[in-house]
Parts: C-alpha cells; structure tokens; sequence
C-alpha cells in the first residue's frame, strides 16, 4: 500500500529540495535553479542542478536525479519508507498508520536493534571473568577505561551460542539475527555466533546506530580481524570507522587504516581520526569525507602496501576535491605504535607531524624522486618528464608555477622550459577530456547507454517522443485526459515509458498530482533519475499543443511500423506452423 496523497503532499510541502539539498551540497543561484558540485559523483564544475518549479534534482554529469524522497535515499542510503521517515521527523510530522509497506523499514529496526544489545552484552562481557582476557589485551595495548567505554569496546567469549542465547532471551528472531549477521546459519538451519573469542569493535553511523562490529583475534592467527558482512543497515565502502565522533570538529579529518590508530590518536586527542571499513578508500567515502572537512591528513601505515593505499586514497581525494596532507610516521609501522613509541611525547610529536605535513604534490614529487639518480642526465629528462604529468593535473596555475620553480632550481634546468612541457601535457589532456565529453554526450543522445530504458536505442525515434510528451504532462497535467484520448498508453513502444505515461495519465485523470515528488514512491532510484533526466532535459521544449500533436504522430506512425513488422513475422511462423500441421497429417 502505498502512502496517502494527503500526507505526501505536506512532506512535500514542508521539505523543500533546495533547504534540504543545501544542507549537503553548497548551491548557487543560476536564473530559475540552482547548481553545486554533485554529491553523487566527482566532478570540478557543477552540474547538479535543482529545479524549484517541480521540485526535482538532476546530475547532467552523471545521471543522478529525482524528487526529494530520492535524494535522501541516495545520500544517506536509505529505502523509501526510511526516506520518508526522515524527512517527516524533520518536518514534524507523524508518519501515517501503517498503510504502507513497512517489513523492510522495520527489519531495519530490528537490526539496529540487535546490535545495539550486542554491543551492550560485549561490553559488559569484559567486565566478567569469561572476558578477562579481552580487558587485558585492551589495556595491554595502551587504552584507558575512558577509551574502552567512549568507543563501547567489548569481547565476544570463547563459546558458539553465547550471543544467540543472551538475544533469543531478548525476544529476537534467528532470522532477525541472521540478517544483521550476528550469527552463522549452519547446514541444518541452527544458528551459532559469528564473533568469538575476539576483541569488538563496534561501528556506529552517523545517527548514533550501532550497524556492524569488527572483532579482532587476540593471537597471531588469521583472520586477524573478522567484519560483519553487507547487511540492509551496513555498506562497508559507504560508511567510515568514528566519522560519528570525529565529524563534529573543524573541518579536517585524519584518515587512516586500522581501526586502533583511530583508537589512539582519539585517546591523544586527535579527535578527527577516522578509518576505511578493512578496504580500500572508496569513491563514496571520499565524496562523505568532503561533507565534513575541507582538508583530509593520510596517515596510512609506512610499509609497501600502506604507501600504496595512500596513492590511491590521493588521487580519490583529489577527484573530491578536498586539500589533502600526507603525514608519514617515522620509526614507526602505522599512527598507533608512533603514538605509543612516544609515550609522554606522544601528543606533541604527533602534532609536530601534522604541522609539518606535505601536500599531496609534494609527497607524489618525492615518490618520483625515489625512482630517478638525479646526478644522471638522462635520469633527470625522466624524471622531469614524470614530475611534468604530475603538474599538468593541477587546476590552478599558480601551483604549477611554484612547482616548475623548484623543479628548476633542483636540476639546473630553465623554470620555462618546466612550464612549456606542464602546458603541453595540459593542452593534451584538455583535448582527450574534450573529446570525451563528445562520446559521452553522443552515449546519452543514442540512448546506447540507457540502462533504465534498454529499448530506447532501438526505438530512438519514438522514445524521444515519448520522452517530450511524458515531460509535456509532468508540467501540464490539465492536457492529460485530452492527450490520453489521442494516444492510449498501449500506443508507447518503449514499456519505461509506457508505464511512466500510464501512471501519470491515470493520476492526473484522477485529479492526483504527479510532480516528481507525488510518484517517485512507484519508482525504483534510477527510474526517478531518469525522470528526473527527461524532465531536466526536454521540460521547457515542448510546450504547445501543435508540438504535442507531433508527438503524437510521431509515436502513432513508429508504433504502426512495429505492428506492421510482428504481423510480418507472424506470418512467417503461422506458415510454418500450417507446413508441420500438414506433415503431421501426412503421416
Ligand atoms: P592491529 O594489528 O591490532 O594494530 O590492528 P590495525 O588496526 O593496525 O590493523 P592493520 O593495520 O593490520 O589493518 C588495518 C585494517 O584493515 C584493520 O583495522 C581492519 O579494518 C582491516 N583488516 C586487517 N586485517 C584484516 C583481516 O584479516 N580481515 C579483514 N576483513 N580486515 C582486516
Ligand atoms: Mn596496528
């Protein structure tokens, strides 16, 4: 069931697009809408735009579009009904009785749940004899009680039902605690614990949810660490290990690998230490760190594969567009045993660290370097010419400049002659991005790349009408009941369309509104950004009744072709279906 027209018309009302986008993207006016940099992708010019008039967005960069519900799905990863929730709790409304379809929402809540008394029993656990040890090597390793309780650390015993014993009495389901992936389910369908004899940690989002743990074994054994897996409340590659305490400082965060550096330089004081979900950084967790700061310190650990990782977290961080710093730490394998080679000194020196930094520039410059012997001529054209594709990257000119200058008094070679080869490798990747952007915008126009309409590149000729005339009845839903006598749904040739005609067709009959915001609850997330699309591109074209008229005809003419094209088909089987009928008699 869906929810009722009523309450969807107050959310919408109360939860303007442009008030609630603004609180995550920074918007400009441009004329009637407003435009910033998207959330959903990474880009250095702005092509998220909010349409006002209908109260939708869109991303002409990549396809990221629909009402408000749909935004806030995508940005904070929820479903509909979540979605709506949120937004009604900060509109102040109450959401309806249960008329809609809620068992997602309110599994959800049962996880959230589970977890919740998960990581109060871990806790406590400590705290007994069957979790001494757990205790011991927390505060082997240098943490307080304070930093214990503060982060909700516990240990997850040395027996298989433990956890699923203490949450059955609790009233929890087996498949409640299977979905939040507390447990294992065996081969005869019993359940047992998945964390055991390990010390926990657990993740809590940004609202305060507990939706995973990591749980670390206390030998040298493999798994070292064991991560709840991919739930309805859990994404790894989403979410970012203490971005819930670290979020509320200035606007820096420390970014690194594991989840006790973040434990130790929180107890030092470095409040802003977050860290990766036991994998790589990912695009969304460099678009959520660039919601919360405006320059990212990595501190990655100093071995082969933790400077690897940090290469790759520059350049994500870089296509985010925050400033980025690169901390190494000496003597040291990673931020948490610096921290606790320093003792006393711990805090100072780290700060010192962080003082002394690098950009991202000058810490690619010296990885070059590493590869060259500078004293050799030939190594010094390779080493410039490395250095040159590096600095060619760069936005802003002045910065290439103050390199080139470096640069030159380092090797003896002409500042200008720096500089002509940046801009020659400037001028080269202008033209590659140039030309992409023209086979990009060729993909869109032939609907090659359509993935929410796969008909449309075999149909181009009557999608695009389809696509003018459902973008016609969004903004001028009075014409509908007239334009369904002219061309029923069954008429469209593309079914994304034909349902999209349909259902608007029929609300608007009905006298029901069908703004972006009234349907998108009929439609999947890429639907509504193609909707979103249509309307963002073709809204303002077709605006007359003449135009819509061609329309018309232009989907009436393609779609009698069709017909005319299965009929020929048609005969071609029924012919050979009379052949073998007659074979059959035959014999
Ligand atoms: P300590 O060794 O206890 O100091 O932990 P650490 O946090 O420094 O871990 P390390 O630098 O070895 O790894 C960094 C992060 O990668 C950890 O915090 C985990 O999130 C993840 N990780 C490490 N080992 C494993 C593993 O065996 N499995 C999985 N899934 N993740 C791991
Ligand atoms: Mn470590």
């Amino acid at each position: 069931m869906p929810l009722p027209d009523d309450f969807l018309y107050e959310l919408k009302v109360r939860s303007d697009i442009t008030d609630i986008a603004s609180s995550y993207v920074t918007l400009k006016r441009r004329g009637r809408n407003l435009v910033g940099l998207c959330p959903f992708h990474s880009e250095k010019t702005p092509s998220f735009n909010i349409y006002p008039e209908n109260g939708s967005f869109y991303c002409f960069g990549c396809g990221a579009g629909g009402d408000v519900i749909t935004f806030i799905r995508k940005i904070e990863n929820l479903d509909y009904i979540d979605a709506v929730k949120l937004l009604a709790q900060r509109a102040g409304m109450e959401m309806p009785e249960s008329s809609y379809d809620n068992s997602l929402s309110e599994l959800r809540r049962r996880i959230f749940e589970a977890n919740r008394e998960a990581g109060r029993f871990y806790y406590s656990t400590l705290y007994t004899s069957e979790g001494r040890e757990g205790l011991e090597y927390l505060r082997g390793r240098g943490l307080s009680e304070r930093t214990i309780k503060h982060f909700g650390l516990g240990f997850s015993p040395d027996k298989r039902f433990a956890l699923v014993d203490h949450l059955k009495s609790k009233g929890f389901k087996p498949q409640e605690l299977v979905a939040a992936n507390l447990v294992y389910q065996n081969k005869n369908g019993g359940i047992s614990d998945r964390f055991y004899n390990r010390v926990m940690f657990p993740i809590i989002d940004l609202r305060g949810n507990v939706i995973a743990f990591g749980g670390r074994i206390m030998t040298d054994q493999k798994p070292k660490y064991l991560n709840t897996s991919d739930t309805p409340v859990f994404k790894k590659s989403t979410n970012l290990f203490a971005l819930n305490f670290a979020k509320g400082g200035g606007r820096s965060l420390i970014l690194c690998e594991g989840y006790m550096d973040v434990i130790a330089l929180h107890q030092a004081g470095f409040t802003s230490a977050i860290a990766t979900l036991g994998t790589a950084l990912t695009r969304e967790q460099a678009m959520l760190m660039k919601r919360y700061a405006d320059t990212v310190y990595i501190c990655y650990d100093s071995d082969e594969a933790g400077q690897k990782a940090a290469q790759r977290a520059i350049e994500l961080l870089r296509n985010a567009g925050v400033d980025i710093r690169v901390i190494s730490v000496p003597g040291a394998k990673d931020p948490d045993e610096f921290i606790r080679e320093n003792g006393d000194k711990g805090r100072e020196r780290f700060e010192q660290l962080l003082e002394k930094s690098g950009n991202d520039i000058e810490y690619r410059i010296q990885k070059i370097k590493q590869k060259y012997i500078l004293t050799e001529q030939s190594q010094i054209v390779a080493y410039l010419t490395d250095c040159s594709q590096l600095l060619s990257e760069l936005e802003n000119p002045i910065e290439a400049e103050v390199y080139a200058g470096k640069l030159s008094d380092e090797t003896g070679v002409s500042k200008e002659a720096v500089l002509r080869q940046i801009n020659g490798y400037r001028k080269k990747k202008v033209r590659e991005r140039t030309k992409k952007q023209f086979r990009d915008i060729q993909t869109v126009v032939s609907g090659r790349d359509d993935r929410v309409n796969s008909e449309k590149a075999a149909n181009l000729r009557a999608a695009r009408a389809e696509e003018a005339l459902i973008a016609y009845i969004i903004n001028n839903p009075d014409e509908a009941a007239e334009t369904v006598k002219l061309l029923p749904p069954e008429k469209l040739v593309t079914s994304f369309n034909r349902r999209v005609y349909g259902i608007i067709t029929e609300r608007a009959l009905n006298g029901r509104d069908i703004m972006p915001a009234d349907i998108s609850g009929e439609f999947t997330v890429e639907e509504n950004g193609k909707i979103a699309g249509i309307l963002a591109s073709l809204g303002g074209n077709i605006n007359s009744a003449a135009a819509r008229d061609d329309c018309i005809r232009v989907i009436l003419a393609e779609s009698e072709k069709i017909t005319a094209e299965s009929a020929a088909s048609a005969d071609i089987n029924d012919i050979e279906k009379y052949l073998e009928k007659l074979k059959q008699q035959k014999k």
